[in-house]
């Protein structure tokens, strides 16, 4: 497993294993993602199974110290201005005395930076090893910067090829936050892609795979998300081999900008 070196010094995996909307089976799904070398996990208490994330962690026997887990602030507890009773019900369900990362979920109006500046208190009492946001577009973080004390350690946000975001990965890369692409295979929706496809044949891999590996070269943290073992494992099996700079740029050429779900400005949950 290939690692980042975050703000702080702390290491992240490059790949973490996403699981959003995987619910009932989510504590096999964990484990087989342990079972496959993953070591890097991203939760949030908005979906619904910290307590299971918990449990196969219990279960797989691994260290703590080897692990990398993330999960999220969600925007009502936010709203509801309970950003330390929030984070200490996630380490309870966890079953947890300290995460590696805790972000804020999105960027809820007037309310994200009072969040983020209880979680720096949180972070220098040592219960979160790094802190971060997500769904953060540059005006966002250029408000926090200006009076937050800590910069963001991440900023976790929407990037496939066809939303690539070139230009703000950049822009936060140069202000010291690493970038973790959410949604990175397009939600799913780039998985038949003729264009990844054909990419895909030159190298005897899968379109996932492809997707996996351009987001790596480009020094981003990618989050898979797969409930089914074979995906599970195929998206981890990545590091043998190196996608060529003509079919980076044939993937970045993709780009057009298409959002799948809610938008940083628009949203409303
Ligand atoms: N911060 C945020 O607001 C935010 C928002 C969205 C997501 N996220 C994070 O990012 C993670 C991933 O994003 P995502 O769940 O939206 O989408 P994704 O990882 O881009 O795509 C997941 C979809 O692709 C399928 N898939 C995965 N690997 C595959 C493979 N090798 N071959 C064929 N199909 C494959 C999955 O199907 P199966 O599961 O059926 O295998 C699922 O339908 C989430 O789980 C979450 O941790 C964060």
């Amino acid at each position: 497993m290939k690692h980042i070196t975050l703000n702080n010094n702390i290491k992240i995996p490059a790949i973490g294993y996403g699981v959003w909307q995987i619910e009932e089976n989510i504590e096999q799904c964990v484990l087989a993602a342990l079972e496959c070398g993953y070591r890097h996990i991203d939760t949030a208490s908005a979906y619904g199974n910290e307590a299971g994330v918990g449990k196969a962690i219990k279960e797989s026997g691994i260290p703590r110290k080897e692990l990398f887990i993330t999960t999220k602030l969600w925007n009502d507890d936010m709203r509801a201005d309970r950003t330390k009773e929030a984070f200490e019900e996630s380490l309870e369900r966890l079953g947890l005395d300290y995460v590696d990362l805790y972000l804020t979920h999105w960027p809820v109006k007037n309310k994200y930076i009072k969040s983020y500046l209880e979680m720096e208190k949180l972070y220098e009492r040592g219960l979160i090893k790094a802190i971060g946001v997500s769904n953060c577009l540059q005006h966002h973080l250029d408000d926090l910067l200006e009076k937050c004390g800590i910069v963001p350690a991440v900023n976790q946000i929407q990037i496939h090829p066809r939303w690539n975001q070139a230009a703000f990965i950049q822009y936060c890369l140069n202000k010291g936050i690493a970038v973790e692409a959410y949604s990175p295979l397009g939600n799913g929706n780039l998985i038949g892609d003729t264009e990844i496809e054909e990419i895909a044949r030159l190298y005897n891999r899968s379109t996932a795979q492809i997707i996996i590996r351009w987001h790596l070269q480009r020094g981003v943290i990618v989050l898979p998300k797969s409930a089914t073992l074979t995906r599970i494992r195929e998206n981890i099996n990545v590091f043998n081999f190196t996608l060529k700079e003509e079919h980076m740029e044939r993937i970045n050429q993709m780009n057009d900008d298409t959002c799948y779900g809610g938008h940083p400005d628009t949203f409303t949950f």
